[in-house]
């Protein structure tokens, strides 16, 4: 078990750790009445999960990550009677992590919660940091709490029932945490890929222990962000403008893989990035099936006006925070952790 400075959370991942994870609750929680909030799909595929212990069902997918569904869960904890001593366990993807987060945050003004992440993406990412939050008409996660888990529960045997695309493009933000942090996660990565793919879980249990370890780290370090957590960002400045400019076709995972060796194609060429980079990140990237190039069909426009939306927040530059190697990024608390990406390069970045 490793534990990181961000409300000290342990973070348990085991395979089988489902199967005990009423004992879990009870040590982590001790004295508190769990109820769990659920991921349909997941409740569905996986029906001996907390068989008999209160649960509310959360229905799949983004669109329902939403204030109508805070609302309703928080009136069905009322319902409960759920009190002080009461405590939410949220088992799904991001969605419910973050949503499952929320409620916990806002509940007679906080009660502690537990995160059980179903997804790759979820467990790399979404359920270490503390950031739990809702969608709004006007964007993603605008309505949200800093509220961190008791604990952080990761059972990759879970992960047996996930679709194939949305295994890999999760697993993208762990390829993400190796190229930021780890060059030795990395190069381990380039040697057992077939088994992550083959979702070994000897191997899987030992990359989301160092992926989801270096997340905590960097987070820990910069809980409410400013510095060192932008780094977090890599690949992200690309990603967000070409989903956007995508209408959201694209997905976050396959954005993000394009927009870690497009920018390290850029910084390659303003010599902040060690040549060889985009290209060991889009031979690694490409092997998982991803893309690593911007779709053909995406509007150059609309993208430019993605990325300049992005600029439009800061002092009229765009800026990335770029990898200076693999396992190292190129900047520091002196000189800011991120690298105004020349525009020109951006909308010609081969
Ligand atoms: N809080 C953070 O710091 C943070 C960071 C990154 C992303 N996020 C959020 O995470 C969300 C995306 O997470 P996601 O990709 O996990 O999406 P998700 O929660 O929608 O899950 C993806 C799909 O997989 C299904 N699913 C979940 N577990 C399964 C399993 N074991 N087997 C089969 N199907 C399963 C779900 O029902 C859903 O249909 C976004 O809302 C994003 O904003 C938050
Ligand atoms: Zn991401």
């Amino acid at each position: 078990m490793l534990r990181h400075a961000a409300g000290e959370t342990p973070l348990v991942v085991e395979a089988g750790a489902l199967d005990r994870l009423d004992a879990l609750i009870a040590h982590h929680l001790p004295g508190h009445r769990p109820i769990a909030i659920l991921d349909a799909t997941v409740a569905r595929l996986h029906p001996d999960l907390l068989a008999g212990a209160p649960h509310l069902l959360l229905p799949s997918g983004e669109e329902h990550k939403t204030r109508a569904s805070w609302s309703r869960l928080s009136d069905e904890l009322l319902a409960l009677g759920a009190d002080r001593r009461s405590a939410i366990v949220a088992i799904g993807g991001g969605v419910t992590t973050d949503l499952g987060g929320f409620v916990a945050a806002t509940y007679l003004r906080g009660i502690p919660w537990i995160a059980v992440p179903t997804t790759t993406l979820a467990m790399c990412d979404a359920a270490i940091g503390g950031k739990t939050g809702v969608d709004t008409p006007h964007g993603k996660n605008l309505i949200g709490a800093f509220h961190q888990p008791r604990a952080v529960v990761a059972d990759p045997r879970v992960l047996a029932s996930l679709p194939e695309g949305t295994y890999r493009e999760g697993l993208v933000e762990a390829v993400k945490h190796a190229a930021i942090a780890d060059g030795d996660l990395f190069a381990w990565l380039e040697r057992e890929l077939p088994a992550i793919l083959a979702r070994d879980e000897a191997a899987l249990e030992q990359l989301l222990r160092r992926s989801m370890a270096i997340k905590a780290a960097v987070v820990s370090a910069d809980e409410r962000e400013g510095g060192r957590r932008a780094i977090l960002n890599a690949g992200h400045t690309i990603a967000h403008a070409a989903e956007h400019a995508s209408d959201y076709r694209l997905s976050h995972g396959a954005a993000v893989a394009i927009g870690l060796v497009l920018e390290s194609r850029i910084g390659e060429r303003l010599a902040l990035t060690e040549p060889g980079t985009s290209d060991r990140l889009a031979t690694l990237l490409g092997r998982m099936d991803l893309p690593i190039l911007l779709p053909e069909g995406l509007d150059p426009q609309a993208f430019r006006a993605a990325l300049a939306l992005d600029k439009k927040n800061r002092d009229g530059t765009v800026r990335a925070a770029l990898i200076a190697r693999i396992g190292a990024m190129a900047g520091s608390d002196a000189a800011g952790w991120t690298s105004i990406l020349p525009l020109e390069m951006v909308n010609q970045p081969s």
